[in-house]
């Protein structure tokens, strides 16, 4: 087993110790441009987003909403396109947001979508995206899920499991039609920002095994089976990650798998999927590659390793879910309470909480938040914004400062909550899920409705 810390490049927030606030921010009203969406502004002191004014967003949609610039969106899909180049292929982890809108933008620019379960396949499908640009995972698919997937001619299934390769064949079968699998590989390599571990074993739910020769065996397996066509080899290494090191491992040990299959099937891998996990920027300490150096990393990682096995080079899949919609998304809260803890801290409370956004209570994840509805030459307060929840734990941004002049009323801005903050909201203490709004050319067009107190009441069934 082998543990790689890069020392190079800053440290990531998120390992300074909890209780220890960075220093504060030169600036209160500055909005670092790795951290915000594009098409954030400050007019006249007011936060704008994709041109809209946020007081507006508040008063017509309320509050807390997220907001995300559909141009930052688009922006990031054609940066990949472009870096990872037309032997490549795209597809946007849908798990991070999933809503019939963005899955529009990004195929319409060129990417495909990549679902996890049949409610996210429902969703693209019935956003009309071309099924054959869907690719389905998930390591306990249903068998109604596998079936539909099928029946709609879903372009690639990543098949988990050994039962579900039999499963899968059934439902082929059954329908007359030849799905396009790939299988899942665990290569034993867990990586986040700038560290990886690599092991020689695979504890996790994931894939098959490549050390216990699971891998191999699920291989020979669809190759096996007539219903199924092996279309090549999947490999997901973790999440928020700064640096292509764990990618090289991991696509030196699938390369071995692909070159076993050569020397047995005589079969070429003609597909190599790296799955997602690129790293954003959520504070000013995080400093992720940007798309042009990670793809190039990538392709030279995969050529490399094919070479060194003496195989062609297949071709490159990656899933980036974060990267393309987390950026571009600001949640806008109203400030309620304002509690001063004497001597240690002020807390903030918001109009929302951990039931729109759990990754800082889940993850102990750090965020950056703004005063948005004016700015403030007051000095900065030492502040911990908290949700309303019943929860001392329902935390969203641990270590904010925020100008001491704050009141209740003030609407409050934390960047970078495109991804997996609505697509993990809960109900929690029966608060309405917020709604997602979409800006474009200062014109706002909801995209996902906020939840009402009917909502909620329809589901008890008394
Ligand atoms: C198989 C697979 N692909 C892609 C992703 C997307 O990861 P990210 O949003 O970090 O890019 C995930 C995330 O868990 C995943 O499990």
């Amino acid at each position: 087993m082998s543990r790689v810390a890069h020392p190079a490049g800053p440290r990531h927030a998120d390992v300074l110790p909890a209780d220890h606030p960075p220093a504060p921010p030169a600036d209160l009203n500055a909005l670092h441009p790795a951290i915000w969406p594009r098409g954030a502004r400050r007019n006249r002191g007011v936060l704008t987003l994709g041109g809209a004014d946020v007081r507006d967003l508040a008063g017509e949609f309320g509050t807390p909403v997220f907001v995300t610039d559909e141009e930052d969106v688009r922006g990031r899909c054609r940066e990949y396109m472009e870096a990872f180049g037309a032997d490549a292929d795209v597809y946007y982890a849908a798990k991070a947001f999933c809503s019939r809108a963005v899955l529009r933008w990004v195929t319409e620019e060129g990417l495909g979508v990549d679902v996890c379960t049949g409610g996210e396949l429902e969703v693209a499908l019935s956003a009309r995206i071309d099924p054959a640009r869907i690719t389905l995972h998930g390591n306990n698919k249903l068998p109604a899920e596998l079936s539909r997937a099928v029946l709609a001619g879903v372009g690639r299934i990543v098949v988990d499991s050994f039962e579900e390769i039999a499963r899968l064949a059934y439902h082929a079968d059954e329908a007359g039609r030849r799905p396009r699998v790939l299988v899942r590989v665990t290569t034993g390599v867990e990586a986040h920002t700038h560290e990886f571990m690599a092991t020689a074993h695979d504890d996790q739910k994931f894939g098959f095994s490549l050390a216990s020769g699971a891998a191999d065996e699920a291989v020979r397996r669809v190759l096996a089976l007539p219903s199924l066509e092996f279309a090549g080899l999947h490999s997901h290494i973790g999440s928020q990650i700064f640096d292509t090191a764990g990618f090289e491992v991991a696509a030196h040990r699938v390369a071995g798998l692909a070159a076993r299959i050569a020397a047995e099937h005589e079969v070429t891998v003609a597909e190599l999927d790296l799955g997602g996990g690129f790293g954003i920027a959520y504070t000013p300490e995080d400093d992720p590659p940007d798309v042009k150096s990670l793809a190039a990393g990538l392709r030279a990682i995969v050529a490399a390793q094919c070479s060194a096995f003496g195989l062609p080079v297949p071709r490159l899949t990656v899933e980036p879910g974060r990267g393309i919609i987390g950026p571009s998304t600001v949640t806008l809260y109203q400030v309620g309470t304002i509690k001063n803890v004497d001597g240690i801290r002020t807390y903030v409370s918001v109009d929302g909480g951990m039931s729109d956004n759990i990754r800082t209570a889940l993850y102990d994840a750090s965020y950056t938040c703004a005063l948005a509805s004016r700015s403030s030459d007051a000095p900065p307060m030492l502040s911990r914004v908290v949700g309303r929840h019943c929860e001392s734990g329902d935390i969203v941004v641990r270590h904010a400062y925020l100008p001491a002049d704050l009141a209740p009323g003030d609407l409050l801005a934390v960047a970078a909550t495109g991804a997996y903050c609505w697509s993990l909201a809960s109900n929690y203490n029966h608060l309405p899920r917020p709604g997602v709004v979409a800006v474009r050319d200062g014109v706002p067009r909801l995209i996902v409705r906020r939840e009402t107190l009917d909502d909620l009441l329809r589901l008890d069934a008394g």
